[in-house]
């Protein structure tokens, strides 16, 4: 049972698999020697919580959606990558999502087709105000949900509040401290 219970937690610390077919961990491999680059351990500690975080939730939100989870999971990984890599967030999608291309080609571990879904969705995913495919709209509801749990104490910010909502009530959640709060 000790073994066990040692082997899940190496497998969950480390993220390493021998299953080098699995492109969420082939990805996670890239996304990490760029995070482990920066020199601030603050950003560093910033992007590996909101990279993963956006991640695991647009795995959640595609999952409830019936989007394709696996490129969800990568978007959500690469989505603001740049901006960490950078250290700016000027025009930070549209050159996300050239980073993106240019990670994913590198790697061959998606069609043509996934590598153009995946880089729409970052290059659209800071237009809150509009909607795109369902598919880019993963992504951006991920992003907006992991603002608002990485402290949900945290006052909301006004142009994610409307998005927020319709996010949470998506998914059944209603259980907020204070509803004037977003
Ligand atoms: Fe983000």
């Amino acid at each position: 049972m000790k073994r066990h219970i040692e082997g899940i937690q190496t497998y969950l610390h480390s993220g390493s698999t021998d299953d080098l077919s699995n492109r969420i961990e082939v990805l996670r491999c890239v996304i990490d020697d760029i995070l482990l680059a920066m020199i601030d351990p603050v950003e560093r500690r910033c992007g590996y919580l909101h990279l993963y975080g956006v991640s695991q939730a647009c795995a959640l939100i595609a999952l409830k959606r019936n989007e394709n989870v696996e490129l969800a999971t990568m978007a959500g990984m690469l989505h603001d990558l740049y901006s960490y890599q950078a250290m700016h967030t000027e025009k930070h999608a549209k050159h996300g999502a050239i980073l993106a291309r240019q990670i994913l080609e590198g790697l061959s571990i998606t069609s043509q087709e996934e590598t153009d879904i995946i880089c729409s969705a970052v290059r659209h995913h800071s237009s809150k105000k509009k909607i795109h495919s369902p598919f880019d709209e993963v992504l951006k509801d991920a992003d907006v949900l992991q603002h608002y749990l990485y402290n949900p104490m945290f006052p909301v910010m006004a142009h994610e509040r409307e998005r927020l909502e319709r996010v949470l009530a998506e998914l059944s959640i209603g259980g907020r401290r204070n509803r004037d709060d977003i």
